[in-house]
């Protein structure tokens, strides 16, 4: 089978590097992908929200199956626009339908949904342009610090935390009145502050069977110690540690369930992966938000694990038969870290040169922000690469990838020194 995957990240690689080990696959396509993917399938370059340009490719190289990284094209309803072309119907799309992917695509949305299935979360209220001086009145109801999250997508960035209530109240109206994040934030929500450890599930769904794949937390901040601004994930630890059998057992009962059977009950169709943000807040989970998607880096550590043929996987999604396949996991801990050009996630410069790469041992390199130029790797985007490694302990895990960095080396290169500091 013929089999493209749509985005450019170190997820998408590490789906690549996954799909290109199963027999079922025949000609792997990435569209655009990176220097990673170009040396185990074909780049075609396009824009992942170009649906005429991703119909011409499938029917050209007679993909039958599109697995789908991020979430733009999901929200923008990739899949509904495969399922309504006459010529693309039968083709399996890895990724929910429009309507379900608003669950990543509004955080009212998904607030009202968790809400709906009595799932645990924050408490919340929603306000709009026209709601200001009310979502003000509720702050001053609020202990700090203060939630605010636009609405709609924008790209990782659109949550503040703030301390102070003059500040939130500031935020509020910059993000309603004056269009901070743009559309984005034509709405707000407004929660509880939840005090806990975060860890993400990730769970695979065919719309009415799931199977629950293993945990991972991943370190957002630039800094070490958690300090500094958000970025799209520093490094990922997997399994979670704290996440112990109890633990698990409460998600499942208490988040996974009623999630899945909520998207029945609303008719929500759904036949790909869940990304459920959790909170441990004593010692029960709470949801933090849901992403349509696997997460990045979370994924360079949660495929490595998974010992299936994902090819195999993916097609029981789409035909709705996971029930059949039992999910065999590496008990071995996997951790990875990402490597970022200097100055990331503010302004920063691209084409650097890659250089060590032929010196990795005993590590797995996937590529995100890296292209081919000249015969050469270089830089091309803020998140370069992650580098990958298994142990019996993360600790161990970890060690292996800091051995390995030190052969690799492009100017400015940062990453972060403590990738499982708080386990
Ligand atoms: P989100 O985009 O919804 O995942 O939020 C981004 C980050 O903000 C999360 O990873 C959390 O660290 C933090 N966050 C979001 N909501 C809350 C909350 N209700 N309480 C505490 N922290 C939160
Ligand atoms: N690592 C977080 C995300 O993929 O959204």
């Amino acid at each position: 089978m013929n089999i493209l995957i749509l985005g450019s990240g170190g997820r998408e690689h590490t789906i690549a590097w996954k799909i290109a080990q199963s027999p079922s696959c025949k000609n792997l396509f990435v569209a655009p992908g990176n220097s990673g993917t170009s040396e185990i399938a074909t780049n075609v370059p396009l824009s992942v929200t170009d649906f005429e340009a991703i119909k011409e490719v499938v029917l050209k190289n007679d993909i039958k199956m599109v697995i789908v990284g991020p979430e733009d094209p999901l929200v923008l309803g990739v899949h509904d626009f495969f399922l309504a072309d006459k010529q693309l119907k039968d083709v399996a799309v890895i990724g929910p339908q429009k309507a379900a992917a608003e669950l990543e695509g509004s955080k009212e949305f998904a607030k009202k949904f968790l809400f709906r299935h009595n799932i645990p979360t924050a408490a919340y209220e929603s306000f709009d342009a026209n709601t200001v001086e009310a979502g003000c009145n509720f702050l001053e109801t609020l202990k700090p610090p203060y939630v605010l999250k636009a609405d709609g997508l924008a790209a990782g960035k659109g949550v503040l935390i703030l301390n102070d209530l003059e500040e939130a109240k500031t935020e509020l109206r910059a993000m309603l009145v004056d269009a901070k994040f743009g559309s984005a934030s034509t709405k707000v929500v407004i929660e509880e502050f939840l005090d806990g450890i975060e860890l993400s599930c990730f769970v695979l769904t065919d719309g009415k069977n799931y199977k629950i794949l293993p945990t991972a937390k991943d370190y957002k901040r630039i800094g070490e110690g958690d300090t500094g601004l958000n970025t799209g994930g520093m490094g990922a630890v997997s399994p979670v540690p704290f996440a112990d059998n109890e633990f698990m057992s409460k998600i499942q009962e208490r988040v996974v369930i009623p999630t899945i059977n909520g998207l029945q009950k609303d008719n929500l169709p759904y036949k790909g992966f869940v990304f459920i943000g959790l909170i441990k807040v004593g010692n029960d989970p709470f949801v933090i938000e849901y992403n349509v998607r696997l997460g990045d880096p979370e994924t360079e550590v949660v495929l490595p694990r998974l010992k299936n043929d994902l090819v195999e996987v993916f097609q029981a999604v789409a035909n709705q038969t996971l029930n059949e396949i039992t999910i065999e996991i590496d008990d071995r801990a996997a951790t990875t870290v990402m490597l970022v050009s200097g100055g990331y996630p503010e302004a920063y410069e691209k084409g650097k040169e890659i250089t060590g790469l032929e010196n990795i041992e005993g590590s797995l390199v996937f590529h995100a922000g890296a292209n081919v130029k000249d015969g050469k790797v270089v830089t091309s985007g803020g998140r370069v690469m992650a580098i990958t490694s298994f142990g019996k302990t993360y600790q161990e895990a970890i060690k292996k990838s800091y051995q390995n960095i030190d052969k690799l080396h492009f100017d400015k290169m940062n990453y972060r020194k403590d990738i499982g500091f708080d386990l």
